[in-house]
């Protein structure tokens, strides 16, 4: 095809797709049925990944559950089954270590069969400036929010090719879109995390895998614990979010093969300023926002996570 008709593809399917876009706002979209598929969530054991659980209870899912803390798996496993889940399964895994997550992957496979919706939401935050942060928690930090969706991907995506049919969910953060003051390590691996799944949906798509769905997920901050004491500014602007109302989100997202997920809307905007403004501009509107200041009052940093 020579330019000036590439182009003119370019140019029709841009305005097809905004279009599409623009219509999706209104028009509710169809949900998938998830019943039967076998659905994993890293992190299940509170937070997010235990109400992302609860969410599929009523989906007539099969749910493996990992995490690092077995009674938090325990917790949620119970909580799941009081749902009306009847098949819920957990397993201790520490996702920072790749030969556990290879080991664990492999007993899912044995045990339970092919993951076909993978959720990776494991997180940890150090939270110190970066010349106070210790190599060991830069490394821990890299290895649990990015390192570990290489590994659980290796261990789960093969099959979901073969059978062109699947779903890879990335729980990153609007970390992963916008760096922060007192948080580069932290947004270093949810930018790796975004990127990664991002590149690997357009790798699917040029293997013509179109049946393996993507979806990724920013939120700004949300009241689980994990930035303990940290506020928003402006709340109206960039609101806390509710964890309940975030679960919700991101299953709705899987639901209707949502590939982006921005939350709260705001980043949308944010996300798009950014590649437009100069960076001294990023700086007053950073400040702005509290971004300089978000982790001042962050509370987690004593506890040892490393
Ligand atoms: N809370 C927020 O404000 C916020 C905002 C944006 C994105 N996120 C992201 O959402 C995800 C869930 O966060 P949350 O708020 O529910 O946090 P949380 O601390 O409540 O839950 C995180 C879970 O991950 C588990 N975990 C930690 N290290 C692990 C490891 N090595 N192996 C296996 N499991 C491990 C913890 O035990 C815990 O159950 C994280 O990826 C986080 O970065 C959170």
């Amino acid at each position: 095809m020579n330019f000036l008709l590439e182009t003119l593809q370019l140019i029709v399917l841009t305005i097809y797709y905004h279009l599409e876009f623009l219509v999706q706002l209104f028009v509710p979209q169809r949900k998938k049925d998830v019943s039967g598929e076998i659905v994993l969530i890293t992190g299940a054991g509170c937070g997010i990944g235990r109400l992302m659980a609860i969410e599929f209870a009523s989906l007539d899912a099969s749910l493996v559950l990992w995490d690092i803390n077995v009674d938090g798996l325990k917790e949620t496993a119970r909580q799941v089954k009081e749902k009306g889940a009847s098949r819920v399964h957990y397993y201790q895994c520490d996702c920072s270590d790749r030969d556990v997550v290879y080991r664990v992957a492999d007993q899912v496979k044995s045990e339970i069969g092919d993951v076909t919706i993978l959720i990776n939401n494991a997180g940890i935050v150090g939270g110190n400036k970066f010349m106070d942060t210790s190599d060991a928690v830069v490394e821990k930090t890299l290895r649990v929010n990015a390192m570990s969706h290489f590994w659980t991907y290796k261990a789960f995506l093969p099959a979901m090719i073969d059978k062109n049919h699947g779903h890879l969910v990335c729980v990153a953060s609007s970390a992963g879109l916008i760096g922060v003051n007192g948080l580069a390590d932290y947004c270093a691996s949810k930018f790796a995390a975004v990127g990664f799944a991002e590149s690997m949906a357009y790798e699917l798509i040029s293997a013509g895998k179109d049946g393996v769905k993507t979806t990724i997920v920013c939120p700004y901050l949300i009241n689980t614990g994990l930035f303990d004491g940290c506020n928003t500014k402006w709340p109206r602007l960039l609101p806390t979010l509710e964890p309940e109302y975030v679960a919700k989100r991101i299953v709705n997202a899987i639901l209707t093969d949502q590939v982006y997920l921005l939350l709260p809307k705001t980043l949308y905007l944010l996300r798009a300023i950014k590649g437009l403004i100069p960076f001294k501009q990023s700086v007053v509107l950073g400040k702005y926002l509290g971004a300089f200041n978000f982790m001042d009052a962050f509370r987690g940093r004593e506890k040892k996570r490393d």
